[in-house]
């Protein structure tokens, strides 16, 4: 098991976010975390990367208890993260983002060949000022320099948000790529269907507690499922 979340309870100030989140993500696998604004998707995140840690429950990383453990720390045993701000350094070049991305974990090393391999676009971009991209040249960038940490998991944040199709299709295919690699993912998303589709399993959260638990294919499947879930 490369993840292991159990009964985990975070709080924002006084504020409970998550009640008791469970969940799992074994090597290799891509699990889709669904549900609707507020339901607790980022917080989850959040919570295994140690930027909010949770109060109660425990936390387990490629097997080791990460709970509460200093951010670079999880980073650093192979925690990638592609937030939903992206968060690139706007005034460096993208060659400089990713550069400074670059570490060693006890999994698969990705290079500059074939990161441009996944994203041909970004070859052509690299002395460019990130505050010069687009949103979709920005997503490569946030998704490379993830690459760049040689994760053994990579955690996406809503990656389709304000994208435009094709670009969607292009970070899709990269999560496929990534399992393909023997690299797991926990997928955020809002989009239930494009995050399905390239997903093993999924859960749904609501109101900060898990609801749901299932393959993918069943809940892209089961019209009247998906609707009482996600209203979609
Ligand atoms: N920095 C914060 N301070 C206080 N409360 C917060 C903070 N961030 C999130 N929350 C609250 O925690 C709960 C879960 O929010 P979270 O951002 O994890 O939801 P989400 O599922 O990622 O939603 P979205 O789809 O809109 O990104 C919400 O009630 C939210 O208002
Ligand atoms: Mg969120």
């Amino acid at each position: 098991m490369i993840l292991e979340i159990s009964g985990i309870e975070t709080f924002y100030g006084e504020t409970q976010a998550l009640f008791g989140v469970s969940l799992h993500v074994a090597q290799g696998e891509v699990v889709a975390l669904l549900g609707p604004s507020g339901a607790g998707k980022t917080t989850t995140l959040r919570s295994i990367l140690g930027l909010t840690a949770p109060r109660r429950g425990t936390i387990r990383f490629d097997g080791t208890a990460v709970t509460a453990r200093a951010t670079h720390d999880i980073v650093r045993k192979g925690v990638g993260w592609v937030p939903d701000d992206r968060r690139v350094f706007p005034t460096l070049t993208v060659a400089r983002n990713l550069s400074i991305a670059r570490k060693r974990t006890r999994f698969r090393v990705w290079s500059l060949g074939e990161v441009f391999e996944i994203f041909p676009a970004l070859e052509h971009l690299m002395e460019r000022e990130c505050e010069n991209l687009s949103g979709g040249e920005m997503q490569m960038v946030a998704i490379g320099r993830a690459l760049f940490g040689s994760p053994g998991l990579v955690l996406f944040d809503e990656p389709s948000q304000g994208l435009a199709p094709k670009v969607v299709q292009d970070v899709m295919a990269t999560v496929a790529r990534l399992k393909e690699a023997g690299v797991s993912a926990l997928l955020v998303e809002q989009n239930a269907a494009t995050a399905l589709r390239v997903s093993d399993r999924a859960y749904v959260m609501d109101r900060g507690r898990i609801v749901h638990e299932g393959s993918a294919e069943a809940l892209l499947e089961d019209d009247s499922l998906r609707l009482r879930l996600l209203g979609v």
